[in-house]
């Protein structure tokens, strides 16, 4: 079973760390039966789950909502909950206090976070000294992409790859367990990989991270739109819901559903 320990153990023998999203028990169950260890409760549910534009309002009752019924579905499971947009930047007492919810009420085994300026450093810091695991993410962190010009690769020019660089070492000494790098270039990915002694997962960052993640709707097809160069989709599940539920509905408009069989 995972737990940070393995993450570090991970990286030194050079063994792959496959994370997926989750956010419902029904998900949560079927990939508990899967060999993957770690799930991740994004914040990306606002996008893919609430429909809405970005990750911004999504509340910290609606993170705990979601990692409860993950955690009801996939118990043994290495389960890392996103501190939602403002519930971790107005202040560290906040940020100590929403990550405690979230550790305290969901049984969550760890939190993410995004960004590496002061405060969240010193959050990483505190939230690891009193015994909250903390993973960071940089590149392109979502809560921040209006500051960021929109959904862009970021560390493009040499002192934005600077910037990140750096922010990749300072989370690592703040005591961050793990760090996402999403949306960069594969040369940083792979220099900050190996520069640092936390594991990196990538999602849209190379391939020479030390893990990958994918959200899981997207690397089932399920947003046929959505096509972003880092993503491959591994099945067309969107085109199968779509078939079943409309032969569902021309069944019971032709009268073929229920059966014999299906009546009591
Ligand atoms: O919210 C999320 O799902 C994430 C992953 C894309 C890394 O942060």
């Amino acid at each position: 079973m995972r737990n940070i320990i393995s993450f570090f153990q991970s990286k030194k023998n050079q063994s792959p760390i496959s994370m997926v999203t989750c956010y419902d028990y029904t998900f949560a169950s079927l990939i508990n039966q899967t060999e993957i260890e770690c799930l991740l409760v994004g914040d990306s549910l606002g996008m893919v789950v609430q429909g809405h534009p970005s990750t911004l309002p999504v509340s910290l009752d609606e993170m705990i909502y979601h990692t409860k019924a993950v955690k009801r579905g996939a118990p043994d499971k290495f389960i890392i909950a996103d501190l939602p947009f403002l519930s971790y930047q107005t202040s560290l007492q906040d940020g100590i206090f929403s990550a405690g919810r979230l550790i305290k009420e969901t049984n969550a085994d760890a939190v993410k976070l995004e960004g590496a300026d002061p405060l969240s450093l010193s959050l990483v810091k505190r939230l690891t000294e009193i015994g909250i695991p903390v993973m960071g993410h940089l590149g392109l962190t979502p809560q921040s992409y209006q500051t960021l010009g929109g959904y862009k690769v970021q560390g493009k020019s040499p002192q934005s790859a600077e910037m990140i660089f750096k922010s990749s070492l300072a989370l690592e000494e703040a005591g961050a367990f793990s760090i996402v790098l999403e949306m960069i270039p594969e040369e940083l990915g792979t220099s900050i990989s190996k520069k640092i002694h936390i594991p990196t997962i990538g999602i849209g960052a190379g391939r020479s991270t030390d893990g990958q993640v994918l959200v899981i709707y997207d690397l089932l097809g399920m947003n046929p739109e959505f096509t972003p160069k880092f993503l491959k989709k591994f099945a067309e599940i969107g085109k199968i819901i779509q078939s079943s539920v409309q032969m569902y509905h021309s069944e019971v408009l032709g009268k073929n559903f229920p059966e014999e069989k299906n009546c009591f």
